[in-house]
């Protein structure tokens, strides 16, 4: 165990480009951590061969109806990887007590929205159909912890609006939502590991 690095634990279930930017931002020492494991509630998220790639341990939990068997399963895997901090990338299943109880103020979350807007899946679809109606000029990131089973909600620790732009295709804008989630996902990290 290197004590001068965070260990981190990633969450994912799907492509984990953010995911390989915090294995980036690890490499280039921008980041203080290491990523001692990843997670993947499906068996199919190309993030497990990215975690492959760079040698980091990986773990397939797939969903499964008993929520607080799964949750503390979970805990039970994680409990001895002693993480500092477990990060939500892309995971897409919700944590109850019955695993946050176990690693308070350690859960992290990125949202591709606004504090108090859009939670749940499909953000950014659902952020472009309300701004192609008028609804709104911008959205944004945010990054949060994890204290309860409240639903993308909990303390912000980093936000940022995106603006949207008449004409701008819903890749396009995923594409630069998806570029600021990098940038202040890593950036959150850093913080919370230099504290
Ligand atoms: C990100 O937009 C994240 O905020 C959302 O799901 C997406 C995951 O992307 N919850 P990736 O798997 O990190 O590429």
């Amino acid at each position: 165990m290197n004590p001068t690095k965070k260990r981190l634990v990633v969450l994912i279930s799907g492509n984990g480009s953010n995911l390989q930017a915090i294995i980036d931002a690890c490499a280039r020492g921008q980041l203080q951590a290491e990523v001692v494991a990843v997670v993947a509630s499906n068996a199919k998220a190309y993030g497990l061969e990215r975690a492959r790639q760079h040698g980091i341990p990986s773990y397939v939990m797939p969903k499964d109806s008993d929520r607080a068997a799964y949750d503390r399963a979970l805990a039970a895997y994680l409990k001895p990887l002693q993480p500092d901090y477990i990060v939500l990338a892309g995971w897409l299943r919700l944590l109850s007590m019955h695993f946050l109880q176990h690693f308070p103020q350690q859960v992290i979350n990125l949202h591709p929205a606004l504090p108090a807007t859009f939670a749940g899946l499909h953000a950014i679809e659902r952020a472009y159909e309300a701004f192609q109606q008028g609804k709104i000029k911008y959205t944004g990131v945010m990054v949060h912890a994890v204290p309860d089973e409240g639903v993308d909600d909990g303390p912000v620790l980093a936000q940022e609006v995106v603006a949207m732009h008449a004409g701008e295709s819903l890749a396009a804008l995923s594409e630069r939502m998806h570029a600021v989630e990098h940038r202040l996902l890593v950036e959150t990290l850093a913080a919370l590991c230099f504290a």
